[in-house]
């Protein structure tokens, strides 16, 4: 939410004081600033040498990889901070491990679970999947992980669960980021049912065969290849089956910029810029944006019958 009105029904605990307000908008429109520099090519941190490279299976994008320096120096994760090398440069004292997810809602195996326990009777796979950011720059990162529905599966959601909503660990004392109230505190996001249970919604637990460095989501996050990168939750520590469409954060933060299905589609434009073309990591010339981020093909059928412009 971008703006909190004080009324009867809000707690004054809950309405915004005016400099974080502020603060606020300096840091949606540094987003924006973000997409620009991208947009006319100014940001420039990785070579395109990198080869493409044959995935032991599911693989997704024959585009050539990015270099894992950029994967893991040119990040978004607000929890350590605004600038794209602050989360490799601050995230070096967290610790995700050991990691507890809790289960809740409308599940017939409700637990906190160790991490190790609840992942080790999936089979941890490579994906190659394109990451489509909002902010109109894109890369091609080998995943390790396995499929969502796998774990959803085995905590077993009743017919009451919809919607699936996860939360990011809240720990400040490790996340710099948190320290200050800029964003609202833990990131949440969310997906419908059916787009969680959706074979490529991937749970990743490492890239570039390696456990996933701390600023990628440490030790398991999301990544949700047909939709903007934010829904790609990072260091998940809560997975809720609820029944309504759960809030998200950058939906609170400013919800005529950013919807709840934020598919990647290059005829929606962002408000503040345009979501035709993107700048691949590492490549000088622009490239179109593809609808769904180029999983149509796999995807579209979800959506059919809904009003895009509408459902952004
Ligand atoms: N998850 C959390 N908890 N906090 C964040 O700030 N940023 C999102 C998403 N997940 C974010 C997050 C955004 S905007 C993007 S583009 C991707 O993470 C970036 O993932 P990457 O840094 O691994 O490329």
């Amino acid at each position: 939410m971008l703006i909190r009105r004080g009324g009867p029904d809000i707690p004054s605990s809950e309405i915004t004081r005016e400099e974080d307000y502020l603060n606020r908008r300096e840091f949606i429109g540094r987003v924006g600033a973000g997409a620009l520099a991208a947009a006319v090519g100014g940001v420039s941190i990785a070579s395109d040498n990198a080869s493409a490279q044959t995935a032991p299976g599911g693989r997704q994008s024959s585009d050539p990889l990015t270099p894992l320096e950029s994967v893991t120096r040119y990040n978004n994760f607000y929890e350590f901070g605004f600038d794209k090398e602050d989360p490799y440069r601050n995230s070096g004292g967290f610790v995700p491990r050991p990691w507890t997810v809790v289960v809740e809602g409308h599940v017939n195996k409700p637990a906190a679970y160790d991490l190790e326990d609840l992942i080790r009777p999936f089979t941890v796979e490579e994906r190659i999947y394109r990451l489509r950011c909002v902010e109109a720059w894109s890369m091609v990162i080998p995943w390790r992980g396995f499929p969502l529905r796998d774990l959803i599966n085995r905590v077993e959601p009743t017919s009451r669960a919809r919607f699936v909503a996860f939360e990011t660990i809240f720990r400040p004392a490790e996340m710099s980021g948190q320290r200050s109230r800029v964003m609202d505190w833990p990131y949440v996001e969310g997906l419908r049912m059916d787009e969680a249970m959706h074979p490529l919604t991937l749970i990743a637990t490492g890239l570039y065969n390696q456990n996933l460095p701390n600023q990628n989501g440490a030790p398991l996050r999301l990544v949700v290849p047909w939709k903007y990168g934010f829904k790609s939750i990072k260091s998940i520590v809560k997975i809720s089956f609820v029944e309504s469409q759960p809030p998200t954060t950058w939906n609170r933060m400013a919800p005529e910029e950013y919807g709840f299905y934020a598919n990647v589609n290059p005829e929606v434009d962002h408000p503040r810029w345009s979501q035709a073309r993107e700048r691949r990591i590492g490549e000088l010339l622009r490239r179109p944006t593809l609808m769904y981020n180029g999983y149509g093909d796999q995807v579209a059928s979800l959506y059919r019958g809904m009003n895009l412009v509408r459902n952004y």
